[in-house]
C-alpha cells in the first residue's frame, strides 16, 4: 500500500515540475519568442539585431515552413535579388582554400569576439563531403561526390554558389544558413567553397 502512496506522491511532483517549465509562476504561457529575447536582455547591440526576424524568417514561421504558392514565390524572388556575383564572373576559386573553410566553424560563438580569424562555413557540420573525414553532421544530405555526379556543369557551379550565397533563393524555407547574404562569409570565400565542391581535383569528387 505505501508503495502506491510513493507513486502518486512521484507523479504529483512530475506533473508539477512539468507545469512549472511550462507556465511561468504568473500563469503565462511563454512562447518561444518571448523565451529567446528574455533570454538575451544583456546581449550586445550587435548580438540583439539577430534576435528580430527579417520577412522570410517570419513568413516561415507563420506558415510553418509551408507558405502557400504566391508568397513562396515572393519570398524566393527577394532572396535571389540579394545574391550577388564576382566581379571577374569566375565562380571557383582554390579548393585547398575551401577545404579549410569547409572544416572551420569559427565565427559568431560567444568566444569568437573580438574575431581573430575569417569566420568559416561549417559544412561539415551539416554535410557528408570528403569520404575520408569521418566526423560529420547529417541535417543537411551528403555532398560526396556532388561535383562528379552533376558532371561539373555550368549550371550546377552556378547552383552552388547561389545556393552557398543565399539558400532562400531554391528553397523559401530552407534550413542552410544564408552565409553570403548575411555576409557571414564573403564573395571570394564562397568561389573557395564552390571549387571545394565542383573541381574535378578536389577530394570531394575522388
Ligand atoms: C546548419 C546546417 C547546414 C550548414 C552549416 C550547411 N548546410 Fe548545406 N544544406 C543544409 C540543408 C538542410 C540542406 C537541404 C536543403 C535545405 O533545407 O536548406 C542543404 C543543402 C545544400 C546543398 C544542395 C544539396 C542538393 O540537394 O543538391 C549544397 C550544395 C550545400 N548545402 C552546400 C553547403 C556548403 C558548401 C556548406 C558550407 C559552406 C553548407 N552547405 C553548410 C544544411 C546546412
Amino acid at each position: 500500500m505505501r508503495i502506491h502512496y510513493a507513486i502518486i506522491a512521484l507523479a504529483a511532483g512530475l506533473s508539477l515540475a512539468a507545469a512549472y517549465f511550462l507556465w511561468r509562476p504568473e500563469g503565462r504561457a511563454v512562447s518561444v519568442d518571448d523565451a529567446i529575447r528574455e533570454s538575451w536582455t544583456r546581449a550586445a547591440p550587435d548580438w540583439q539585431v539577430r534576435l528580430v526576424q527579417d520577412e522570410t524568417q517570419k513568413v516561415c514561421s507563420t506558415y510553418r515552413n509551408a507558405p502557400p504558392k504566391p508568397i513562396a514565390d515572393a519570398v524566393l524572388a527577394r532572396e535571389r535579388a540579394m545574391i550577388q556575383y564576382p566581379a571577374d564572373g569566375k565562380l571557383m576559386g582554390d579548393w585547398r582554400k575551401g577545404e579549410r573553410l569547409a572544416q572551420s566553424g569559427y565565427g559568431g560563438r560567444f568566444t569568437d569576439y573580438p574575431p581573430r580569424q575569417e569566420n568559416g562555413g561549417n559544412c561539415y557540420a551539416c554535410h557528408q563531403l570528403d569520404k575520408t573525414e569521418l566526423s560529420f553532421g547529417t541535417l543537411g544530405p551528403s555532398l560526396l561526390d556532388y561535383g562528379k555526379n552533376r558532371r561539373y556543369a555550368d549550371a550546377e557551379i552556378r547552383a552552388v554558389y547561389e545556393r552557398i550565397y543565399n539558400p532562400h533563393a531554391a528553397i523559401p524555407c530552407a534550413n542552410m544558413p544564408r552565409m553570403g547574404a548575411s555576409k557571414f562569409l564573403t564573395i571570394e570565400q564562397i568561389k573557395d567553397l564552390v571549387a571545394y565542391v565542383m573541381a574535378p581535383d578536389s577530394p570531394v569528387n575522388r
